[in-house]
């Protein structure tokens, strides 16, 4: 994709009167907002309707321009040298002097982090002045975004400005890891856990325990694509869409692949952009086949779980 300077501008000019601008990145888009303002913040939780407690994750170019704001750690380095930019989220300690906004963290000393890859996304950066405090760009408790189309689905004439940058190459969130004492992760995401381990070279614990939320969008409820959900199944009923791993010689009209061959990635990048399809084509649920829990799987597993909880 060839990048339009005009729009990275224009996204620019708006950020810098405390506008949201929604932001394409690898993994989802984002709606973004200049985290060190309040103004912008609040833009942000009024727009997703995003309850007040629930704080923004914030986007730096590099960890340079992160200096004035969080204290690191050695394996903060680990993973940052190994998987920057790109889908990893880190929960880092606060500097006091920080100039993140208290609207964004909700008062709390801690902020999710991340440094997104995508080309379009890190020259925005570059050229601000501050971070940008981006959640994921859909309205709270939906599936997320993996296009402009899909934002404008979600927030309609409300969003000033959509930033083109083609599909979500990840299409799945980042995945979080909190760095303040042991290493955690908060939430699977687009990297796989095992890498992680190996860089760290330890067992890290997977926090997925729903009833003591450290990552609010843990919620049970969440990516829910309005219909209900049943999963690992072999069969569809009558009039419910069916959503399969791989493609199948003689598909069905209710027939969703994920990928061609099998491949995880492919289903992982799918997988959202499947589930609103399915939405609009005015089908009453979703059958699931199963999925094999590993590697991406374990994230796509997750994320079908959870909207299952409809
Ligand atoms: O891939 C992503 O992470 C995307 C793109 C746009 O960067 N963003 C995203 O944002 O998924 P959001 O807000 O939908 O999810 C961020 C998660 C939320 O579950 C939030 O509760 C959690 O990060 N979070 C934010 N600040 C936190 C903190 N200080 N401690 C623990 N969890 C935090
Ligand atoms: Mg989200």
């Amino acid at each position: 994709m060839k990048i339009n300077l005009a729009n990275i501008k224009k996204a620019q000019k708006l950020l810098n009167k405390n506008e949201c601008v929604a932001i394409p990145t690898e993994t989802v888009y984002g709606l973004a907002g200049n985290a060190y303002s309040d103004i912008a913040c609040k833009k942000i939780f009024k727009l997703k309707k995003r309850p007040k407690n629930n704080p923004l994750i914030v986007h730096y170019y590099n960890y340079r321009k992160l200096q004035t704001d969080c204290n690191f750690s050695n394996n903060f380095f680990k993973l940052y040298k190994k998987f920057c930019p790109g889908p990893l989220t880190f929960i880092l300690n606060l500097k006091q002097k920080s100039k993140i906004s208290k609207i964004a963290t909700n008062s709390r000393n801690t902020l999710a982090v991340r440094f997104p890859e995508h080309r379009v996304t890190r020259k925005l950066l570059k050229g601000l002045k501050y971070p940008l405090a981006a959640p994921s760009a859909n309205i709270s408790s939906r599936v997320s975004a993996v296009s402009s189309s899909d934002v404008r689905e979600d927030f309609g004439k409300k969003i000033k400005f959509v930033l083109e940058g083609g599909t979500s190459s990840v299409g799945l969130e980042s995945t979080i890891i909190d760095l303040r004492k042991k290493p955690k992760i908060l939430r699977l995401g687009g990297l796989d856990i095992s890498i992680i381990q190996k860089t760290l070279k330890e067992k890290i614990k997977v926090n997925n325990n729903p009833s003591k939320i450290s990552a609010p969008g843990q919620s049970k409820i969440h990516y829910s694509p309005g219909i209900p959900i049943r999963l690992n199944v072999n069969k569809v009923k009558k009039e419910e869409a069916f959503i399969l791993l791989r493609k199948k010689k003689n598909s069905k009209q209710n027939y969703f692949f994920l990928s061609k061959n099998g491949s995880l990635k492919e289903a992982a990048k799918n997988l959202y952009s499947t589930l609103r399809r399915i939405r609009k084509s005015n089908y009453k649920s979703i059958g699931v086949c199963k999925i094999p829990n590993i590697g991406l799987g374990k994230t796509i597993n997750d994320r079908l779980k959870r909207a299952s909880k409809f």
